[in-house]
């Protein structure tokens, strides 16, 4: 034998000297539930280790991971039910708790990213991402809702805005409605391929935000499809995006590494809620090892993508799994 690719695993020297693949702080970004009220901290029952803060909890937790060197955060409302309606008004109102979180943070922390979602589910009385009409979603009546809701975030001090709707036209529409009014410097980070997917029942459980009725196969992706995904990416790009993300992570490494070798933009993964569910129930169980985490978050980046929206993000470095 000639080759033996066994000589390049010998060491623990040489396997790190011809490592392809590496993870940091500066990749992940961290998504964080804010619920009203004061010092509350209560954990999402299917999601063992994440919490809904309060904004005074919320500053501490962001303080917190700021000295692990976790600097990125994704931040999403768990909203009252008497404050939602049908048009998602509560998603743009002065001094909502939403608006107050986004604000609080940047003050405490200015060199802090704060990425903010856009989409009306959170908000809306009927659970979905858009306006909803004889249980149709309303497109470009939508994307006024959401202008309005990113010109908020925007003044709030938001550094990267995330429309996580789906609808059609949004990025070129929030661009403009950014650029109007001077937000030319606010990013845009589109959810280009998000899937309608099963993986994020534990996050509407989180922000009590599933749909009431039907559901989001008419504005969310096909699994069964990956073209599709090379047109969402196209028309994001000519609309203006600055992030594509692809939505789940593990079950769509193909889709990361499709956009990854198709565009030039930077691609996010989101590792979402029931992916994070999976890994620890099955650690819990002693089914899987810890190591199963590292191995995923790793195996975004090798699929292509440059950042990682991840419910780990915060428990990797406090346990140096980075170092
Ligand atoms: C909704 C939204 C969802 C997530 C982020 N934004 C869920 C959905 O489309 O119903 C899911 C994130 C996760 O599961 O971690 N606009």
């Amino acid at each position: 034998m000639l080759q033996r690719p066994r000589r390049n695993r010998k060491s623990a020297v040489i396997r790190d000297m011809i490592q392809e693949t590496h993870l940091s702080s500066s990749n992940l970004i961290f998504p964080l539930f804010i619920v009203d009220g004061e010092n509350q901290k209560v954990e999402v029952k299917s999601m063992p280790g994440i919490f809904r803060y309060s904004i005074d909890n919320l500053l501490h937790e962001v303080e917190s991971c700021m000295n692990l060197g976790l600097k990125a955060f994704d931040l999403f409302p768990a909203v009252e039910e008497s404050l939602k309606d049908k048009y998602a008004t509560e998603s743009y109102r002065e001094g909502t708790l939403y608006l107050r979180a986004i604000e609080a943070v940047k003050k405490n922390f200015p060199e802090a990213c704060v990425i903010t979602d856009v989409a009306m589910d959170p908000y809306s009385s009927d659970g979905h991402d858009g306006i909803v009409e004889n249980d149709e979603i309303l497109n470009d009546e939508t994307l006024e809702v959401l202008g309005k809701m990113a010109l908020a975030h925007a003044r709030s001090g938001a550094d990267i805005i995330a429309p996580s709707d789906m609808m059609d036209g949004r990025i070129g529409y929030l661009r403009e409605v950014l650029d109007q009014n001077g937000f030319t410097n606010v990013s845009l980070m589109s959810y280009t391929a998000k899937y309608a997917s099963a993986y994020y029942g534990p996050f509407r459980d989180a922000l009590g935000s599933a749909p009431k009725k039907g559901d989001k196969k008419t504005y969310q992706m096909n699994p069964a499809n990956s073209r599709e995904a090379l047109i969402e990416a196209q028309l994001d790009m000519e609309e203006g995006a600055d992030f594509l993300m692809v939505k789940p992570g593990l079950p769509y490494l193909d889709i990361i590494k499709l956009l990854h070798d198709n565009f030039d933009l930077p691609i996010a993964a989101y590792n979402v809620s029931g992916e994070y569910a999976m890994l620890k129930a099955a650690i819990a169980n002693g089914w899987l090892s810890e190591a199963a985490i590292m191995e995923t978050l790793l195996s975004f980046k090798r699929a292509g993508a440059t950042s990682i929206l991840t419910y780990h993000a915060k428990e990797v470095l406090e346990k140096g799994w980075l170092k």
